[in-house]
Protein backbone atom coordinates (compact mmCIF):
# COMPACT_ATOMS: atom_id res chain seq x y z
CA UNK A 1 0.00 0.00 0.00
CA UNK A 2 0.95 3.56 -0.35
CA UNK A 3 3.92 4.23 2.02
CA UNK A 4 3.35 8.12 2.28
CA UNK A 5 0.52 7.13 4.11
CA UNK A 6 2.10 4.54 6.20
CA UNK A 7 1.38 5.77 9.82
CA UNK A 8 3.39 3.46 11.64
CA UNK A 9 6.35 5.05 13.42
CA UNK A 10 9.41 3.09 14.94
CA UNK A 11 12.02 4.82 16.37
CA UNK A 12 13.36 5.77 20.24
CA UNK A 13 10.85 8.64 21.71
CA UNK A 14 8.87 8.25 18.29
CA UNK A 15 5.21 9.40 18.77
CA UNK A 16 3.11 5.93 17.98
CA UNK A 17 0.04 7.29 15.76
CA UNK A 18 -2.47 5.60 18.80
CA UNK A 19 -1.30 5.73 22.18
CA UNK A 20 -2.87 1.97 23.10
CA UNK A 21 -2.98 0.91 26.36
CA UNK A 22 -1.92 3.55 28.42
CA UNK A 23 -5.43 5.18 30.11
CA UNK A 24 -4.74 3.77 33.50
CA UNK A 25 -1.43 5.58 33.58
CA UNK A 26 -3.09 9.12 31.89
CA UNK A 27 -6.17 8.91 33.90
CA UNK A 28 -3.84 8.29 37.38
CA UNK A 29 -1.71 11.63 36.61
CA UNK A 30 -4.41 13.54 35.66
CA UNK A 31 -5.67 13.12 39.61
CA UNK A 32 -2.11 13.82 40.47
CA UNK A 33 -1.84 17.28 38.82
CA UNK A 34 -4.99 18.69 40.31
CA UNK A 35 -4.06 17.06 43.86
CA UNK A 36 -0.90 18.72 43.66
CA UNK A 37 -2.19 21.95 42.25
CA UNK A 38 -4.78 22.05 45.04
CA UNK A 39 -1.60 21.23 47.79
CA UNK A 40 -2.40 17.80 48.41
CA UNK A 41 0.33 15.17 49.35
CA UNK A 42 0.66 12.96 46.61
CA UNK A 43 3.19 10.90 45.15
CA UNK A 44 4.87 11.40 41.94
CA UNK A 45 4.30 8.69 39.21
CA UNK A 46 7.78 6.96 38.02
CA UNK A 47 7.29 5.18 34.75
CA UNK A 48 9.81 1.62 34.47
CA UNK A 49 10.01 -0.94 32.33
CA UNK A 50 12.13 -2.57 29.02
CA UNK A 51 13.70 -0.81 26.11
CA UNK A 52 11.16 0.21 23.85
CA UNK A 53 7.87 -0.30 26.03
CA UNK A 54 6.87 3.36 25.82
CA UNK A 55 8.36 5.27 28.81
CA UNK A 56 9.81 8.08 26.72
CA UNK A 57 6.66 8.46 24.30
CA UNK A 58 4.45 8.23 27.72
CA UNK A 59 6.28 10.56 29.65
CA UNK A 60 6.06 13.03 26.59
CA UNK A 61 2.18 12.55 26.80
CA UNK A 62 2.20 13.27 30.38
CA UNK A 63 4.13 16.27 30.07
CA UNK A 64 1.27 17.39 27.03
CA UNK A 65 -0.86 16.38 29.85
CA UNK A 66 0.27 18.39 32.35
CA UNK A 67 1.09 22.03 29.86
CA UNK A 68 -2.79 21.71 28.81
CA UNK A 69 -3.62 22.50 33.05
CA UNK A 70 -1.43 25.43 32.46
CA UNK A 71 1.71 24.28 33.81
CA UNK A 72 5.21 24.72 33.66
CA UNK A 73 7.15 21.73 32.72
CA UNK A 74 10.62 20.49 31.56
CA UNK A 75 12.33 17.58 30.58
CA UNK A 76 15.77 16.05 30.43
CA UNK A 77 17.56 13.14 29.77
CA UNK A 78 19.96 11.70 32.67
CA UNK A 79 23.46 10.62 31.05
CA UNK A 80 26.21 8.53 33.04
CA UNK A 81 28.72 10.51 34.68
CA UNK A 82 26.70 13.80 34.14
CA UNK A 83 25.97 16.13 36.94
CA UNK A 84 21.84 17.20 37.28
CA UNK A 85 22.74 20.83 37.43
CA UNK A 86 22.94 21.99 33.96
CA UNK A 87 20.45 20.16 32.26
CA UNK A 88 17.83 20.67 35.05
CA UNK A 89 18.50 24.03 35.51
CA UNK A 90 17.34 24.27 31.55
CA UNK A 91 14.56 21.99 32.31
CA UNK A 92 13.36 24.70 35.02
CA UNK A 93 14.54 27.84 32.66
CA UNK A 94 11.92 25.96 30.40
CA UNK A 95 9.04 25.63 32.87
CA UNK A 96 9.45 28.94 34.57
CA UNK A 97 8.72 30.35 31.28
CA UNK A 98 5.89 28.38 30.13
CA UNK A 99 4.20 28.94 33.73
CA UNK A 100 4.00 32.45 32.57
CA UNK A 101 4.32 34.46 35.97
CA UNK A 102 2.38 38.00 35.39
CA UNK A 103 5.07 39.95 37.34
CA UNK A 104 8.40 40.18 35.94
CA UNK A 105 10.77 40.68 38.75
CA UNK A 106 9.55 37.24 40.76
CA UNK A 107 9.74 35.53 37.53
CA UNK A 108 13.29 37.18 36.99
CA UNK A 109 14.44 36.66 40.96
CA UNK A 110 14.02 32.92 40.16
CA UNK A 111 15.35 32.87 37.06
CA UNK A 112 18.42 34.04 38.81
CA UNK A 113 18.19 31.38 41.70
CA UNK A 114 18.07 28.35 38.81
CA UNK A 115 21.08 30.31 36.91
CA UNK A 116 22.96 30.13 40.59
CA UNK A 117 22.16 27.18 41.29
CA UNK A 118 23.90 26.23 37.55
CA UNK A 119 26.51 27.87 38.16
CA UNK A 120 27.73 25.76 41.36
CA UNK A 121 28.39 23.09 39.34
CA UNK A 122 30.87 21.01 41.06
CA UNK A 123 33.79 19.60 39.24
CA UNK A 124 37.78 20.49 38.23
CA UNK A 125 36.93 22.23 34.70
CA UNK A 126 37.03 25.76 35.57
CA UNK A 127 37.43 27.03 32.16
CA UNK A 128 34.49 24.79 30.99
CA UNK A 129 32.12 26.11 33.68
CA UNK A 130 33.25 29.28 33.15
CA UNK A 131 31.97 28.91 29.12
CA UNK A 132 28.79 27.43 29.90
CA UNK A 133 26.19 29.65 30.30
CA UNK A 134 22.46 28.68 31.15
CA UNK A 135 20.69 31.09 28.28
CA UNK A 136 19.16 33.04 31.47
CA UNK A 137 19.10 36.54 31.17
CA UNK A 138 18.69 37.85 34.86
CA UNK A 139 21.60 38.13 37.14
CA UNK A 140 22.53 34.93 39.88
CA UNK A 141 21.29 35.62 42.89
CA UNK A 142 24.02 34.94 45.23
CA UNK A 143 23.21 32.89 48.16
CA UNK A 144 20.70 30.83 46.89
CA UNK A 145 20.87 26.74 45.84
CA UNK A 146 24.39 27.52 45.36
CA UNK A 147 26.05 26.19 48.48
CA UNK A 148 27.74 23.43 46.54
CA UNK A 149 26.12 20.83 48.54
CA UNK A 150 23.25 19.25 46.01
CA UNK A 151 20.43 18.57 48.29
CA UNK A 152 20.52 22.11 50.18
CA UNK A 153 20.60 23.23 46.91
CA UNK A 154 18.07 21.13 45.32
CA UNK A 155 15.74 22.68 48.08
CA UNK A 156 16.11 26.18 48.03
CA UNK A 157 15.70 26.00 44.20
CA UNK A 158 12.60 23.78 44.01
CA UNK A 159 11.38 25.47 47.09
CA UNK A 160 11.23 28.53 45.13
CA UNK A 161 10.15 27.34 41.79
CA UNK A 162 6.78 25.89 43.28
CA UNK A 163 6.07 29.24 45.38
CA UNK A 164 6.19 30.97 41.71
CA UNK A 165 3.71 28.26 40.50
CA UNK A 166 1.34 28.30 43.90
CA UNK A 167 1.55 32.01 43.18
CA UNK A 168 0.20 31.65 39.80
CA UNK A 169 -2.11 28.28 41.03
CA UNK A 170 -0.49 26.47 38.62
CA UNK A 171 2.44 23.51 39.30
CA UNK A 172 5.30 22.45 38.13
CA UNK A 173 6.54 18.99 36.49
CA UNK A 174 9.69 18.29 35.65
CA UNK A 175 10.29 14.83 33.44
CA UNK A 176 13.39 12.63 33.80
CA UNK A 177 13.73 10.01 30.98
CA UNK A 178 16.66 7.48 31.93
CA UNK A 179 16.43 8.32 35.51
CA UNK A 180 18.28 5.11 36.32
CA UNK A 181 21.73 6.88 35.07
CA UNK A 182 21.72 10.14 37.75
CA UNK A 183 24.44 9.74 39.94
CA UNK A 184 23.82 8.58 43.21
CA UNK A 185 24.17 12.12 45.43
CA UNK A 186 21.70 13.55 42.74
CA UNK A 187 19.52 10.65 43.09
CA UNK A 188 19.47 11.12 46.63
CA UNK A 189 19.48 15.06 46.55
CA UNK A 190 16.38 14.51 44.30
CA UNK A 191 14.14 12.53 47.07
CA UNK A 192 15.47 14.25 49.91
CA UNK A 193 13.98 17.46 47.94
CA UNK A 194 10.73 15.64 46.91
CA UNK A 195 10.44 14.76 50.44
CA UNK A 196 10.47 18.42 51.72
CA UNK A 197 8.85 19.92 49.07
CA UNK A 198 5.74 17.35 49.45
CA UNK A 199 5.45 17.82 52.88
CA UNK A 200 5.43 21.53 52.59
CA UNK A 201 2.52 21.21 50.11
CA UNK A 202 4.81 23.11 46.98
CA UNK A 203 3.18 22.32 43.67
CA UNK A 204 6.18 20.70 42.14
CA UNK A 205 6.58 17.41 40.88
CA UNK A 206 9.33 15.10 39.27
CA UNK A 207 8.35 12.73 37.18
CA UNK A 208 10.36 9.70 35.87
CA UNK A 209 11.12 6.83 33.67
CA UNK A 210 13.99 4.35 33.84
CA UNK A 211 14.98 0.74 33.06
CA UNK A 212 12.82 -1.98 35.71
CA UNK A 213 15.94 -1.58 38.15
CA UNK A 214 15.09 2.16 38.69
CA UNK A 215 12.74 1.39 42.44
CA UNK A 216 16.11 -0.55 43.64
CA UNK A 217 18.34 2.68 42.93
CA UNK A 218 15.96 4.86 44.35
CA UNK A 219 15.37 2.69 47.18
CA UNK A 220 19.13 2.05 47.87
CA UNK A 221 19.55 5.95 47.93
CA UNK A 222 16.84 6.78 50.40
CA UNK A 223 14.75 4.43 52.27
CA UNK A 224 11.36 6.28 51.92
CA UNK A 225 11.14 6.33 48.51
CA UNK A 226 8.82 4.07 48.25
CA UNK A 227 6.42 6.39 49.91
CA UNK A 228 7.35 9.03 47.60
CA UNK A 229 6.90 7.54 44.58
CA UNK A 230 4.17 5.34 42.95
CA UNK A 231 5.73 3.16 40.26
CA UNK A 232 4.25 2.38 37.74
CA UNK A 233 5.55 -0.85 35.96
CA UNK A 234 5.38 -0.28 31.84
CA UNK A 235 4.67 -3.28 30.16
CA UNK A 236 4.15 -5.20 26.58
CA UNK A 237 0.57 -4.38 25.53
CA UNK A 238 -2.73 -6.67 26.00
CA UNK A 239 -4.00 -8.17 22.47
CA UNK A 240 -6.78 -6.04 23.08
CA UNK A 241 -4.64 -2.86 23.12
CA UNK A 242 -1.93 -4.14 20.40
CA UNK A 243 -5.15 -4.80 17.97
CA UNK A 244 -6.09 -1.02 18.81
CA UNK A 245 -2.66 0.42 18.08
CA UNK A 246 -2.48 -1.31 14.93
CA UNK A 247 -6.18 -0.84 13.64
CA UNK A 248 -6.66 2.76 14.47
CA UNK A 249 -3.91 4.26 12.71
CA UNK A 250 -4.93 2.13 9.53
CA UNK A 251 -8.54 3.30 9.71
CA UNK A 252 -7.30 6.88 9.28
CA UNK A 253 -6.02 5.99 6.20
CA UNK A 254 -9.30 3.96 5.48
CA UNK A 255 -7.36 0.44 5.74
CA UNK A 256 -7.76 -2.45 8.12
CA UNK A 257 -6.85 -5.98 8.71
CA UNK A 258 -8.39 -8.87 8.89
CA UNK A 259 -8.76 -10.66 11.97
CA UNK A 260 -6.22 -13.85 11.08
CA UNK A 261 -3.85 -10.96 10.32
CA UNK A 262 -4.24 -9.18 13.73
CA UNK A 263 -3.56 -12.45 15.52
CA UNK A 264 -0.70 -13.36 13.34
CA UNK A 265 0.82 -9.49 13.98
CA UNK A 266 0.39 -10.71 17.62
CA UNK A 267 1.87 -13.62 17.46
CA UNK A 268 4.95 -11.75 16.09
CA UNK A 269 5.19 -8.75 17.80
CA UNK A 270 4.25 -10.39 21.39
CA UNK A 271 2.58 -6.61 22.30
CA UNK A 272 5.99 -4.74 22.28
CA UNK A 273 5.10 -1.14 21.17
CA UNK A 274 8.22 -1.04 19.64
CA UNK A 275 8.25 -4.69 17.66
CA UNK A 276 4.50 -3.11 16.81
CA UNK A 277 5.65 -0.23 15.39
CA UNK A 278 8.30 -1.70 13.11
CA UNK A 279 5.85 -4.97 11.70
CA UNK A 280 2.95 -2.29 11.15
CA UNK A 281 5.43 -0.24 9.35
CA UNK A 282 6.57 -3.32 6.69
CA UNK A 283 3.40 -4.90 6.54
CA UNK A 284 1.87 -2.02 5.28
CA UNK A 285 4.16 -1.28 2.60
CA UNK A 286 4.07 -5.00 1.61
CA UNK A 287 0.35 -5.14 1.40
CA UNK A 288 -0.81 -5.22 -1.74
CA UNK A 289 -4.32 -3.93 -0.86
CA UNK A 290 -6.14 -3.16 2.19
CA UNK A 291 -7.53 -5.57 4.24
CA UNK A 292 -4.30 -6.55 5.15
CA UNK A 293 -4.03 -10.37 5.89
CA UNK A 294 -2.43 -12.82 7.99
CA UNK A 295 -0.20 -13.87 4.25
CA UNK A 296 0.64 -10.15 4.28
CA UNK A 297 2.04 -10.48 7.62
CA UNK A 298 4.20 -13.27 6.64
CA UNK A 299 5.56 -12.09 3.79
CA UNK A 300 6.58 -8.67 5.89
CA UNK A 301 8.04 -10.80 8.56
CA UNK A 302 11.82 -10.75 7.18
CA UNK A 303 11.82 -7.24 6.33
CA UNK A 304 10.80 -6.19 9.97
CA UNK A 305 12.78 -8.41 11.45
CA UNK A 306 15.45 -6.80 9.32
CA UNK A 307 14.33 -3.36 9.97
CA UNK A 308 14.50 -4.35 14.17
CA UNK A 309 17.80 -5.58 13.70
CA UNK A 310 19.80 -2.95 12.61
CA UNK A 311 17.10 0.45 14.11
CA UNK A 312 16.60 -1.84 17.52
CA UNK A 313 18.61 -4.51 18.44
CA UNK A 314 21.73 -3.43 16.06
CA UNK A 315 21.96 0.22 17.78
CA UNK A 316 22.13 -1.36 20.71
CA UNK A 317 25.06 -4.15 20.05
CA UNK A 318 27.36 -1.72 18.47
CA UNK A 319 27.46 0.04 22.07
CA UNK A 320 29.26 -3.15 23.38
CA UNK A 321 33.21 -3.75 23.14
CA UNK A 322 34.20 -7.44 21.49
CA UNK A 323 34.53 -8.65 25.33
CA UNK A 324 31.21 -7.46 26.42
CA UNK A 325 29.25 -9.05 22.93
CA UNK A 326 31.15 -11.92 24.05
CA UNK A 327 29.43 -11.63 27.96
CA UNK A 328 25.88 -10.70 25.93
CA UNK A 329 26.31 -14.12 23.67
CA UNK A 330 27.31 -15.97 26.92
CA UNK A 331 24.12 -14.37 28.70
CA UNK A 332 21.84 -15.86 25.65
CA UNK A 333 23.37 -19.12 25.85
CA UNK A 334 22.94 -19.46 29.95
CA UNK A 335 19.40 -18.51 29.50
CA UNK A 336 18.47 -21.44 27.27
CA UNK A 337 20.53 -23.85 28.69
CA UNK A 338 18.94 -22.79 32.29
CA UNK A 339 15.71 -23.30 30.91
CA UNK A 340 13.08 -25.95 31.38
CA UNK A 341 12.31 -26.79 27.69
CA UNK A 342 15.46 -25.31 26.28
CA UNK A 343 12.81 -21.73 25.47
CA UNK A 344 13.95 -18.87 27.09
CA UNK A 345 11.61 -16.74 28.36
CA UNK A 346 11.97 -13.46 26.43
CA UNK A 347 12.73 -11.31 29.88
CA UNK A 348 14.01 -13.47 31.58
CA UNK A 349 17.21 -13.36 34.11
CA UNK A 350 20.21 -15.70 34.47
CA UNK A 351 22.56 -16.09 37.37
CA UNK A 352 26.02 -14.44 36.40
CA UNK A 353 27.70 -17.65 37.24
CA UNK A 354 26.13 -19.13 34.82
CA UNK A 355 27.16 -16.65 32.20
CA UNK A 356 31.05 -17.21 34.22
CA UNK A 357 30.29 -21.34 33.46
CA UNK A 358 29.68 -20.90 29.62
CA UNK A 359 32.42 -18.52 28.97
CA UNK A 360 34.59 -20.80 31.28
CA UNK A 361 35.96 -18.21 33.34
CA UNK A 362 36.13 -16.90 36.73
CA UNK A 363 32.79 -14.54 37.27
CA UNK A 364 35.40 -11.99 39.53
CA UNK A 365 37.35 -11.40 36.13
CA UNK A 366 34.24 -10.65 34.11
CA UNK A 367 32.77 -7.84 36.77
CA UNK A 368 34.45 -5.05 34.22
CA UNK A 369 32.77 -6.27 31.47
CA UNK A 370 29.14 -7.04 33.30
CA UNK A 371 29.90 -3.29 34.96
CA UNK A 372 29.86 -1.95 31.67
CA UNK A 373 26.96 -3.26 30.20
CA UNK A 374 24.96 -2.79 33.26
CA UNK A 375 26.14 1.40 33.07
CA UNK A 376 25.33 0.97 28.83
CA UNK A 377 21.89 -0.27 30.11
CA UNK A 378 22.22 -3.08 28.13
CA UNK A 379 21.28 -5.22 31.02
CA UNK A 380 20.26 -4.62 34.40
CA UNK A 381 20.42 -6.49 37.64
CA UNK A 382 16.78 -6.73 39.28
CA UNK A 383 18.50 -9.13 42.12
CA UNK A 384 21.47 -10.09 43.72
CA UNK A 385 23.29 -12.48 41.60
CA UNK A 386 21.08 -12.78 38.42
CA UNK A 387 21.03 -9.76 36.02
CA UNK A 388 18.60 -9.94 32.58
CA UNK A 389 18.61 -7.89 29.49
CA UNK A 390 16.91 -4.52 29.36
CA UNK A 391 15.87 -5.29 25.67
CA UNK A 392 12.66 -7.99 25.04
CA UNK A 393 14.34 -10.40 22.81
CA UNK A 394 17.60 -10.11 23.17
CA UNK A 395 19.25 -13.55 23.43
CA UNK A 396 16.96 -14.42 20.46
CA UNK A 397 18.24 -11.42 18.04
CA UNK A 398 22.20 -12.22 19.20
CA UNK A 399 21.99 -16.32 18.35
CA UNK A 400 20.59 -15.62 15.28
CA UNK A 401 24.01 -12.91 15.09
CA UNK A 402 26.62 -15.78 15.61
N1 LIG B 1 1.27 2.73 23.84
C1 LIG B 1 1.82 2.57 22.63
N2 LIG B 1 1.09 2.14 21.58
C2 LIG B 1 1.67 1.98 20.38
N3 LIG B 1 2.96 2.21 20.12
C3 LIG B 1 3.74 2.64 21.10
C4 LIG B 1 3.21 2.84 22.41
N4 LIG B 1 4.21 3.26 23.22
C5 LIG B 1 5.31 3.32 22.44
N5 LIG B 1 5.06 2.96 21.18
C6 LIG B 1 6.06 2.88 20.10
O1 LIG B 1 7.12 2.08 20.59
C7 LIG B 1 8.39 2.60 20.21
C8 LIG B 1 9.28 2.78 21.42
O2 LIG B 1 8.80 3.80 22.28
P1 LIG B 1 9.77 4.55 23.31
O3 LIG B 1 10.97 5.06 22.61
O4 LIG B 1 8.92 5.49 24.07
O5 LIG B 1 10.20 3.35 24.27
P2 LIG B 1 11.13 3.42 25.56
O6 LIG B 1 10.50 2.55 26.59
O7 LIG B 1 11.40 4.82 25.92
O8 LIG B 1 12.47 2.72 25.05
P3 LIG B 1 13.99 2.94 25.56
O9 LIG B 1 14.11 2.23 26.87
O10 LIG B 1 14.81 2.29 24.49
O11 LIG B 1 14.22 4.41 25.68
C9 LIG B 1 8.10 3.86 19.41
O12 LIG B 1 8.19 3.56 18.04
C10 LIG B 1 6.68 4.23 19.79
O13 LIG B 1 6.01 4.87 18.73
MG1 LIG C 1 13.13 5.94 26.11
Amino acid sequence: MDPIRNPYAPGAGQRPPELAGRDEQLTAFEVVLERVARGRPERSLVLTGLRGVGKTVLLNALRSAAVRKGWGTGKLEARPDQSLRRPLSSALHQAVRELGHPEPDEADHVLGVIRSFAQREAGADAKLRDRWSPGIAAPAVRGRADSGDVEIDLVELLTDVGGLAADVGKGVAVFIDEMQDLGTDDVSALCAACHELSQNGLPVIVVGAGLPHLPAVLSASKSYSERLFSYQRIDRLSREAADRALVAPAAEEEAAFTPDALAAMYDATRGYPYFIQAYGRSVWDLAPRTPITADDVAVAGPEAEAELAVGFFGSRYERATPAERDYLRAMADAAVASSDDGVEDPVGSVATADVAGVLGKKPQSLSPARDALLKKGLIYSGERGRIAFTVPHFGRYLRTQA
